[in-house]
């Protein structure tokens, strides 16, 4: 029987709450299914770890992780230890390590989900933002110099390679010709006259070779506000580092909101573990309080599942989402109800098991 090895991360604030319903949901599905098992191992790595041993992870971390089939990741951060020590001392490390060159976020209203703009319907807003997560502005290739004097200065380098701009955007092509979508491309050519007229140069190269699938390419600032004022011109987009991490969470608060955001990050020829999370931070100010909504994190096991090769499961997870949100029972307060983080995950095994 086929056994998933799934090396969990959950890390600080409320991330071990929400992978917990992740997890309960993940084994109750392998239980229903009969034909797989799925193997936790817990590593408790974060800020915790670091205030102890100095480090996010240990040194080793990434060999102790090369072997698993997936990373299933809570969220990292919590006062006390800087964000960019949590963030490049365990995220990014693994993204960057693992060469989880994409980043593939949904941005889909599912029924019954909050939704901040007025005349929208849920088939208005349903798109997959494939989000390049290896390079551009996130690099961190840069400098400080004559720090602590007035003529100091910080400098900050975006990286574009031509590998990395068309790994991502063939694989953004690759999925708009296998959904039947169309493709658009966010950049900002104007400002930025060398990495982004080289990434608009490969988006139009490797369009070659998918002449049936249609494209658009909007600047940045554009692309803002259509997701406001017309989401649904939206169906697979692709864009860089920085820009889809911005992008995103503007996607997800048209979406339901940050409890309802996840995100997959691939490496997609599958040398090495790819993780699953959802987009929200830590949220320090609701930790511990069985308020956080688990439902990102649960929306990352439908990934998980997709990328397994258990698509039918990755849908009927998502099904079983939408009628959580449509049925009003079961919410956590972010989505107006009273039921707490612990609820939610059997609650879904209940609908799954209808
Ligand atoms: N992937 C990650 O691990 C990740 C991502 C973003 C931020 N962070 C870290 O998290 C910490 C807090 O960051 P932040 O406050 O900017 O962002 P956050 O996402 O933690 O919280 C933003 C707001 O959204 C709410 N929220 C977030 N997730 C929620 C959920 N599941 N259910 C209900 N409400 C939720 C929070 O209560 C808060 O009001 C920082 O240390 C930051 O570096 C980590």
């Amino acid at each position: 029987m086929q056994t998933y090895k799934i090396a969990v991360i959950a890390g600080d604030g409320i991330g071990p709450d929400v992978i917990d319903e992740g997890k309960k949901v993940l084994a109750g599905i392998a239980e229903m299914d009969g034909s797989f098992k799925v193997e936790f191992t817990d590593f408790p790595w974060g800020c915790e770890y670091y205030l102890r041993e100095g480090k996010m992870m240990p040194e080793d971390g990434l060999s102790i992780l090369k072997d698993f089939d997936a990373i299933y990741l809570g969220a990292v951060g919590y006062p006390g230890v800087p964000d960019d020590v949590s963030l490049q001392g365990l995220l990014l490390k693994i993204r960057k390590g693992f060469d989880e060159y994409i980043n593939l976020r949904p941005v889909k209203l599912l029924k019954g989900a909050p939704c901040p703009l007025k005349d929208v319907k849920e088939e208005d807003i349903d798109m997959i933002v494939v989000r390049e997560n290896s390079e551009g502005e996130y690099a961190n290739v840069g400098s400080r110099l004559y720090p602590g004097t007035e003529q100091e200065i910080a400098l900050q380098t975006g990286v574009f390679s031509r590998k990395g701009c068309e790994r991502v955007i063939r694989y953004a092509y690759e999925l708009a010709k296998k959904e039947g979508k169309t493709l658009t491309n966010v950049s900002k050519a104007n400002a930025l006259g060398y990495s982004m007229v080289f990434w608009n140069e490969i988006f139009a190269e490797v369009g070659k070779e998918y002449p049936e699938v249609e494209t658009s390419s909007l600047m940045v600032d554009a692309a803002s506000m259509f997701f406001v004022k017309k989401p649904a011109r939206f169906q697979i987009v692709v864009t860089s580092n920085l820009f889809g991490d911005i992008l995103t969470d503007l996607g997800a608060a048209i979406a339901g909101g940050m409890g309802l955001a996840a995100g997959a990050n691939l490496n997609p020829e599958r040398k090495f573990p790819s993780m699953f999370e959802p987009i929200h931070g830590s949220a320090p100010d609701i930790a511990g309080k069985g308020l956080a909504n688990p439902l990102a994190a649960i929306w990352s096991v439908s990934q998980m599942l997709d990328f397994f090769g258990q698509e039918a499961w990755g849908k009927k997870v998502i099904d079983a989402i939408e009628t959580l949100l449509q049925e009003k029972k079961t919410l956590t307060p972010d989505l107006g109800g009273t039921a707490k983080t612990d609820e939610i995950g059997e609650a879904i095994l209940e609908i799954l098991q209808r």
